[in-house]
């Protein structure tokens, strides 16, 4: 086989077959293909799309270009949950362990994040001396035991994606369904789940800004999945405004604490509701949705999420304590007020440029190798809808410099005030086999 025909093949239209596509990711991940004619490919696939066929054998020639973690040694049903990325999206931390809280086996994978969105790994690390580097072995016995781990993915997780996706991001590549579909599955098929609930987000705050294509990729990744032999089912949920009132690490473990204690912002708790019962019925530990969020609901207000949530801390390594003195997790110098400078209704609170504020503080990165502030970030008093008097507070900014003038400048220009808005809603649509 020569890579050159196989370009010209994609250039033109028609589809791969399974030893063509086995043949460049092998050869691609052990460079024998190089970065310019992987490049051409990739193009060839952004404009001339793949089939069905195409994408399964992409993602599971990616998924196999590295380790495939078994997990059949973990008793039950494994289900993960996995985001395309947003802001403030603090879903992570309350679902594992309310989830695992009903006796749902959660063996969580997270990631780091970079630009505008957080990642989950970042937030626990704000725990101190949580681990998130796990042995395979301790991973598989902490979740045996107590239902729940989340942990950082393995350096040897499908490194086909991990070089396509860096040759992708300088290639004007990324925004390609079949692309993103095969790159997101093929870690979650490497990272051994049975069932996978993905949260799909669109809005300024996501990947996929338009909705008709945030639900073209949800249903791809949803047949995809089933070709995979994998139980899969997505929700299309909004990211047009950030997620809770939180926005920066220790905050964001502040507001799960909240949240799990009963008392956090209720478009969070909706959001790990929807997504939990979801996972909940997959697990099938209970018969439908409405079964499934009973059983949720007393998970949370009975206490025992919280104690999971401490559980895990302590098993990762970390100090669990902070729950009860979450204002530890709080280490800004300093607390500065951004007051509202008209009257009226919150029509816009632009997601992406909320996340890039939170960033400028210190609490994301730039460039993945920039170091995280834990303590910094926003805290939003004012969602869409919410009315406001001259004055009054729209956030909160936690900072360790007093000198925060861009990141106001910044805040006044994406939180819009008008006469009237309309409210977002919380999921747009709910894709399943
Ligand atoms: N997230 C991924 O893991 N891959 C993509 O291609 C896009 C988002
Ligand atoms: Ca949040």
């Amino acid at each position: 086989m020569r890579m050159v025909d196989l370009i010209e093949k994609k250039r033109d239209g028609k589809a791969l077959s399974q030893a063509e596509i086995q043949y460049i990711i092998a050869n691609y991940t052990n460079e024998t293909i190089p970065d310019y004619q992987m490049s051409a490919l990739l193009m060839a696939i952004y404009y001339e799309d793949m089939t069905d066929e195409e994408i399964i054998q992409l993602t599971l020639a990616m998924a196999h270009s590295g380790e495939v973690i078994d997990l059949s040694s973990i008793e039950g049903i494994k289900v993960d949950k996995h985001s395309t990325g947003g802001v403030g999206d603090t879903t992570t931390l309350v679902l594992a362990p309310l989830v695992a809280a009903v006796g749902v086996p959660v063996a969580k994978m997270s990631g780091r994040g970079l630009g505008f969105t957080g990642g989950t790994l970042d937030k626990l690390e704000s725990i101190p001396s949580f681990q998130i580097e796990i042995a395979d072995e301790d991973f598989i016995r902490i979740v045996n035991e107590s239902k729940v781990a989340v942990i950082g993915q393995s350096g040897d997780l499908a490194p086909a994606d991990k070089k396509l996706y860096a040759l992708r991001d300088v290639t004007a590549t990324v925004s390609s369904i079949p692309l993103i579909a095969s790159s997101i599955m093929s870690k979650k098929i490497a990272a051994g789940a049975d069932a996978i609930v993905l949260d799909v987000t669109t809005g300024e705050g996501a990947f996929m800004k338009d909705l008709t294509q945030a639900k073209r990729l949800a249903e791809t990744m949803v047949r995809i999945g089933k070709l995979a032999k994998r139980q899969v089912m997505a929700v299309v949920s909004d990211m047009s405004q950030p997620l809770g009132e939180a926005v920066g690490n220790g905050l964001e473990v502040v507001e799960a604490i909240e949240t799990l204690q009963g008392h956090g912002p209720a478009d969070l708790l909706e959001m790990c509701y929807i997504l939990g019962a979801q996972m909940v019925v997959l697990a099938k530990r209970a018969e439908n949705l409405t079964e499934a969020r009973e059983l949720l609901e007393e998970a949370l207000t009975s206490g025992r999420a919280l104690e999971k949530f401490k559980e895990m801390i302590t098993n990762q390594g970390g100090d669990a304590s902070v729950v009860d003195q979450p204002e530890r997790l709080v280490t800004a110098k300093y607390q500065i007020e951004l007051p509202a400078k008209e009257a009226g209704v919150v029509t816009k609170l632009v997601a992406n440029e909320i996340g890039v504020a939170a960033m400028l503080l210190g609490a994301g990165r730039q460039t993945k190798e920039d170091t995280i502030n834990y303590g910094v970030g926003l805290k939003l008093h004012k969602k869409i809808g919410d009315a406001v008097a001259v004055g009054e507070s729209l956030v909160t900014i936690y900072a360790d410099s007093k000198e925060v003038t861009e990141v106001k400048e910044r805040l006044y220009k994406n939180i819009v005030i008008g006469a009237s808005a309309v409210e977002p809603p919380l999921i747009h649509d709910i894709i399943t086999e």
